[in-house]
C-alpha cells in the first residue's frame, strides 16, 4: 500500500527523505531521514501525528512497520546488508539479520517477513523470525521489486520472473511453493501490488504506458489501463483502495492517475477465459507470449481521476485510503511532504488538494548543527543504548544455549521450530501483531544467509 510496499524500489530519495512507505492498511506512514526514521499516524486530514522518532539508524533507506504494531524493520545506508527489527515503543531491538548482499526491499504481513536482495529472496516466519526459505538466483531485480499480499489466509509473494521481460512469479509464502507465472508485460516490470485480499495483482512495466490487473492465483488478465499520454514514464508506485474499486499510480511525472475497476459488458469475461488458457502453457514453457491484439478486455484509455502535483521530478509514493470517512489520495514525496487529496468517487476528475504536511522538520533543521545537539533534547539513540535488546532476548537466548555448540547456525541453516517454541517473548500485551515474539541468539542472527535452505 505504499511506495515501498508493493511497488518496490526505495521510495522517495533525495535531500529530503531516504524513503517513505505506508503500512499495510495505510493508517501509518514511515519515513527514513538523515538521522533515523519517523513514524506518523495518518488518521486525520488536518493533523499528522508523529508517533515515534528514532536516531538509531542514520540514513535509513528502508523503514517498514507491521500494521499498527510496535514492530518496525529498518535498513540503514551505514549497513545495507543488515536488517534491524525494533520494538519501537519499548525502544529495543528485537533482533538483526545480515545477508549476503544489500537489502533492497522488505515486505511484511501477519505471517511472513520477506527480504528482497538483487538476486535472492529470504522468507522468514513473522512469529519467530525463523528463516523458512531462501529463493536463490532469482532474475536480476536491481530495484528490489516485490509485493506481498496481506490477507489472513493467503500470503502471496510476487517478484520478477525475468529481468528483460515483464514476467511475474506468484509464490505462496505460506506453503512455500510457486503458484504461477503471470506474463504481465513484454518489457521489465516497474511496479507490482496486490489488492487487500490477495486476489488481484496490478502491474506496470518500465515503459509505463499500460497498467494491467490480473486475477490471483489464476493469472487471468482482467483490466488494462492506459495512461493519458504516449510518452514513457517511470511508474514508481501502485496501490489499490481497500475495497479494490480504485487503483492509483504515481510516476516521476507531476501527474498521479486513479483508475476505476469497472466491469461492463460480457466481452471481458470471454477474454479472461481465453487468457487463462494461455497461462498454464506459458508457465511450463517459461516463455512470454503476449497476444498482439487483445480484444474485448476491460480496457480504459482515460484515468477516472487525476492529480497534478505541485512538485515535479521527485520520487513519490501514493495510496488510497479513507480518512474521516471520505476517500482520499495520499502522496508522500521525496522532498519531505505529504499531500492529501479528496477524490470524488462518483465523478472522478481532478482531485482537490485539501492538506499538505511536512514529514521532515526538526531532523533536517538540526542538520549541520551537531555541535549544538548536546543542548537539545537527547537523541533517542541514547535511550536505545540504555535499553538495548539484551533484556528482551535473555529468556529465550538462555533456553537456547545448547542449541548450537559451534556458536551459531551454519549458513542458511533453518532453525528447528521446536527449539524456538520453548520460550516466547511477548512483543506487546496490546492486541497487536504479532501477538508474541521470539528473540534469536546473537550468533545465529549475525550469520549471513547465503546458501540454500
Ligand atoms: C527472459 O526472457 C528472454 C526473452 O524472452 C529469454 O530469452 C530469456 O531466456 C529469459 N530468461 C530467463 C532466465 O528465463
Ligand atoms: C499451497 O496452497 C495452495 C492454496 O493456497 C494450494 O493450491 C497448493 O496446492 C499448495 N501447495 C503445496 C505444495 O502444498
Ligand atoms: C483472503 O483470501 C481468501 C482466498 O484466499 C478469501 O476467500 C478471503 O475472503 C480473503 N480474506 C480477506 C479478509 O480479504
Ligand atoms: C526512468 O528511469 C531511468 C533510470 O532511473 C532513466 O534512465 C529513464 O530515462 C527514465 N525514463 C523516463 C521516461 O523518465
Ligand atoms: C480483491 O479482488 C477480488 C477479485 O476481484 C475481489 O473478489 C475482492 O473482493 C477484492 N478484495 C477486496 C478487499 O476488495
Ligand atoms: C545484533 O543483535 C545482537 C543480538 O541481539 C546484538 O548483540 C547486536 O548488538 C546487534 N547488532 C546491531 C548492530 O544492532
Amino acid at each position: 500500500i505504499g511506495m515501498e510496499r508493493e511497488d518496490g524500489a526505495h521510495g522517495p530519495r533525495g535531500p529530503g527523505l531516504g524513503c517513505a512507505s505506508f503500512n499495510q492498511d495505510s493508517t501509518s506512514l514511515a519515513v527514513g531521514t538523515k538521522t533515523g526514521y519517523r513514524l506518523f499516524s495518518v488518521t486525520a486530514v488536518d493533523r499528522l501525528e508523529c508517533i515515534h522518532e528514532s536516531a538509531e539508524s542514520p540514513d535509513a533507506y528502508i523503514v517498514e512497520r507491521l500494521f499498527s504494531s510496535s514492530l518496525v524493520v529498518v535498513v540503514s545506508q551505514a549497513a545495507p546488508r543488515r536488517m534491524n527489527v525494533y520494538h519501537f515503543k519499548k525502544g529495543t531491538e528485537i533482533c538483526n539479520y545480515s545477508y549476503s548482499d544489500s537489502i533492497l526491499a522488505v515486505r511484511l504481513n501477519r505471517q511472513r517477513l520477506v527480504v528482497c536482495l538483487e538476486e535472492s529472496i529470504y522468507i522468514h516466519s513473522i512469529k519467530d523470525m525463523k528463516l523458512l526459505k531462501t529463493l536463490l538466483n532469482t532474475p536480476a531485480n536491481p530495484s528490489g521489486l516485490c509485493a506481498l499480499s496481506v490477507n489472513h489466509s493467503n500470503s502471496y509473494l510476487a517478484y520478477p520472473g525475468n529481468a528483460s521481460i515483464g514476467e511475474t512469479i506468484i509464490y505462496d509464502a505460506n506453503n512455500l511453493s510457486t503458484v504461477t507465472m503471470v506474463p504481465a508485460h513484454d518489457s521489465p516490470l516497474a511496479a507490482i501490488t496486490f489488492n487487500s485480499s490477495g486476489s488481484k495483482l496490478a502491474s506496470a512495466s518500465e515503459r509505463g504506458t499500460v497498467i494491467r490487473v490480473f486475477s490471483i492465483p489464476e493469472g487471468q488478465r482482467l483490466f488494462e489501463f492506459r495512461r493519458g499520454m504516449k510518452r514513457y514514464v517511470n511508474i514508481s508506485s501502485l496501490s489499490f483502495s481497500s475495497d479494490t474499486q480504485f487503483l492509483c499510480a504515481s510516476s516521476n511525472t507531476e501527474t498521479v492517475h486513479i483508475f476505476k475497476l469497472e466491469q461492463h459488458g460480457p466481452s471481458g469475461e470471454e477474454e479472461a477465459s481465453t487468457w487463462s488458457s494461455y497461462v498454464g502453457k506459458m508457465f511450463t514453457a517459461a516463455s512470454s507470449y503476449l497476444p498482439a491484439q487483445v480484444s474485448g478486455m476491460m480496457s480504459q484509455d482515460r484515468a477516472f481521476a487525476t492529480v497534478r502535483l505541485q512538485t515535479t521530478g521527485q520520487r513519490n509514493v501514493c495510496t488510497l485510503t479513507m480518512i474521516q470517512k471520505l476517500p482520499r489520495l495520499l502522496v508522500a514525496s521525496s522532498n519531505g511532504q505529504l499531500f492529501i487529496y479528496n477524490i470524488d468517487p462518483q465523478d472522478g476528475g481532478e482531485c482537490a488538494l485539501v492538506q499538505t504536511h511536512r514529514l521532515s522538520g526538526s531532523n533536517e533543521e538540526r542538520e549541520g548543527t551537531e555541535e549544538a545537539a548536546g543542548s537539545g533534547p537527547p537523541p533517542s539513540g541514547l535511550s536505545y543504548a540504555a535499553t538495548a535488546a539484551i533484556p528482551t532476548c535473555r529468556p529465550l537466548a538462555a533456553t537456547l544455549t545448547g542449541f548450537s555448540e559451534d556458536g551459531g547456525a551454519r549458513k542458511g541453516e533453518v532453525i528447528p521450530e521446536h527449539e524456538l517454541a520453548a520460550g516466547p517473548v511477548r512483543l506487546d500485551d496490546e492486541a497487536e501483531f504479532p501477538p508474541f515474539y521470539f528473540c534469536l541468539p546473537h550468533d545465529l542472527i549475525c550469520h549471513g544467509f547465503n546458501s540454500t535452505t
